[in-house]
């Protein structure tokens, strides 16, 4: 009797009883190693033949034998097992049946072995700082910057998750010679009022009418430089405009960060580094690695296919490059990392090659653990949203949008539960990292509303909404006794369940290798489908009580993983929606 539903079928998600099987092989098997054997356990062609076949076929050789008899040969071997329901041998293959009700048990034991499901011992005494965010201060937080701040956030929680001590920087960028230009054009065209009126728009307005000005008078562009040499001086004056700007900006990139409900541990922009940057200089020129060009100072890359790294100019004055250099070497100071991550656009791929082996030269081998996270653009659909000012988008106008388009979503479906503007605030947020996350980094964003809100797609709030079911399904039930009867769990739909709640873990770990939040967002998909498949297949609240609570049990599980799973994104479970 041949059981119609497979266990697996993608072998490699089925480490667990993989495993099993491949140590028994080997146990039997001295002239293969288990990596061996593990890479010679195929999937076999059809669910009647079993879970796993082993080939005997490379063993025919060694043991001077025919495959079936050796497939023979390790059936006896073997014998009985608790977990298997079958062995058989199938011309030269040995092919295993998998006990579901065995499988069953054995997932949900290792479920139940931590209170913290998919947790790793692997970051345990390790440091990793993410610098990410990092907007630029009198300038809009743009949806780009959207990106980088919930591409890094989510890496902060899944490393945190693997047990690595995350260090959460935010290189603001508050220093350089556009604030001299800010500074130069507040003397002229701005005011007080307006400034602390408009915000950010008025600072990047007047930064406009800067270059407009400019391209007909360029003295200002001299008068710029000169002031922007006053803040690197310490010029009191400067540094008060200067300061003012930047608090006015932090103030609503502030406003940004408390909608997603994300923080930060350092806010250590650029110009923390600005006295740090002449130290650079120093250790570069001991070490042989400057060059005078056209007044400049610059390491030559040439020998690595690279555009020189400018680390300072004629005027002495740092740039980008020497403040991010004075950066690494503070950090691998004060947090002794063993990896920085740099979450930025595909664009400054080159600026962190050229750092990084600048770093290199240095002699300083952890430059290999310098990692730049680059990701793609952000393009919108059907046109518009509501902006303050023409193509400039602010990502706090983006959030809101999208959690007012929430509330009326809300309105119509289910207008009487509770926290109604906080399960809008959720589910809209929800939304837009999900969007952003769902793919690779790499690829492109795009903002198409009746995608991203869709309830029934691949998306935020149809997982959130699935979280919300089995929170409902374990309101209607109440208490939940431990009984478990794994029996009951053989079906197709329970089996496939199960097969999702088996991979959280090395989902979470195939993540963090790859830098790939994606991972975490795609495999809440499939929970969340193989949950509703289940839901609508296997009736929970029936009558026998057996049965209600084994299937109750599972609900929980799955509850637990979704609403871990959305967290690793940075998104929140409301109970209700
Ligand atoms: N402020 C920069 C930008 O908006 C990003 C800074 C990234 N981090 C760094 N250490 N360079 O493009």
């Amino acid at each position: 009797t041949f059981s119609k539903h497979r266990l697996s079928f993608d072998i490699e998600r089925c480490n667990l009883m993989k495993n099993q099987i491949v140590n028994l092989l080997s146990q039997n098997i001295d002239v293969l190693s288990s990596e061996e054997i593990s890479q010679l356990i195929e999937t076999p062609p059809k669910p009647e033949m079993g879970d796993f076949a082993f080939p005997c076929f490379r063993l025919a050789k060694s043991y001077h034998k025919a495959p079936p008899m050796i497939a023979q040969d390790l059936k006896d071997a073997i014998g009985d097992q608790a977990f298997l329901s079958e062995i058989k041998v199938i011309g030269g293959y040995l092919n295993f049946y998998v006990d579901k009700a065995q499988y069953a048990h054995q997932i949900i034991d290792k479920y139940n072995s931590t209170d913290n499901y998919g947790h790793s011992e692997q970051g345990e005494g390790k440091t990793i700082c993410i610098d990410y965010s990092s907007p630029n201060v009198a300038k809009n937080f743009h949806v780009g910057h959207l990106r980088t701040t919930i591409i890094g956030n989510s890496l902060y929680k899944i490393f945190t998750k693997l047990g690595y001590k995350v260090v959460r920087i935010n290189h603001l960028g508050d220093w350089g010679t556009q604030f001299g230009k800010l500074i130069v054009a507040y003397k002229k065209w701005g005011s007080r009022e307006a400034v602390e009126e408009k915000g950010i728009q008025e600072l990047m307005d007047i930064y406009v009418k800067f270059h407009e000005e400019a391209e007909k008078d360029d003295s200002l562009n001299d008068e710029a430089r000169a002031w922007f040499l006053k803040m690197e001086q310490g010029d009191e004056e400067a540094l008060e405009i200067w300061q003012w700007f930047r608090d006015i900006s932090l103030k609503e990139f502030m406003r940004v960060y408390d909608i997603l409900g994300m923080e930060f541990d350092s806010f250590a922009g650029e110009s923390f580094y600005r006295d740090k940057t002449a130290n650079v200089v120093k250790r570069l020129t001991d070490d042989g690695l400057l060059k005078e060009s056209q007044g400049a100072m610059i390491v030559p890359l040439d020998k690595y296919d690279m555009p020189p790294c400018i680390v300072s100019k004629k005027d002495g004055s740092s740039i980008y490059a020497t403040r991010d250099l004075a950066a690494i070497l503070y950090r691998k100071e004060t947090y002794n990392f063993e990896r920085c991550l740099y979450v930025t656009g595909l664009e400054q791929k080159l600026h962190f090659a050229q750092v990084f082996k600048v770093i290199e030269l240095m002699g300083n081998d952890y430059a290999k653990n310098l990692i730049h996270i680059p990701y793609g653009l952000v393009s919108l659909k059907s046109g518009k949203i509501s902006s303050r000012k023409g193509n400039v988008i602010f990502a706090e106008d983006l959030l809101r949008e999208s959690i007012n388009k929430t509330t009326s979503i809300i309105d119509e479906k289910n207008p009487n539960i509770p926290d109604k503007e906080e399960v809008a605030k959720q589910v809209g947020i929800g939304a837009i990292i999900f969007n952003d996350l769902y793919n690779q980094r790499i690829k492109d964003v795009i903002f198409d509303w009746e995608k991203l809100l869709n309830f029934d797609g691949e998306t935020g709030p149809y997982v959130q909404y699935t979280y919300a079911r089995a929170s409902s399904v374990l309101r209607k039930i109440g208490e939940v006794p431990d009984t478990i009867d794994y029996n009951l769990l053989t079906d197709e739909a329970s089996i496939g369940l199960l097969k999702e709640i088996e991979r959280y873990p090395q989902i979470i770990k195939d993540a963090a290798d790859r830098y790939e939040p994606s991972v975490i967002a795609r495999y809440s998909i499939d929970l969340a489908h193989a949950f509703n498949k289940f839901y609508h297949e296997c009736q929970i609240n029936v009558e026998d009580a057996t049965t209600k609570y084994t299937r109750t049990n599972v609900v929980k599980i799955v509850r637990y993983i979704i609403k871990d799973a959305l967290s690793l994104l940075g998104i929140q479970c409301p109970e209700q929606m």
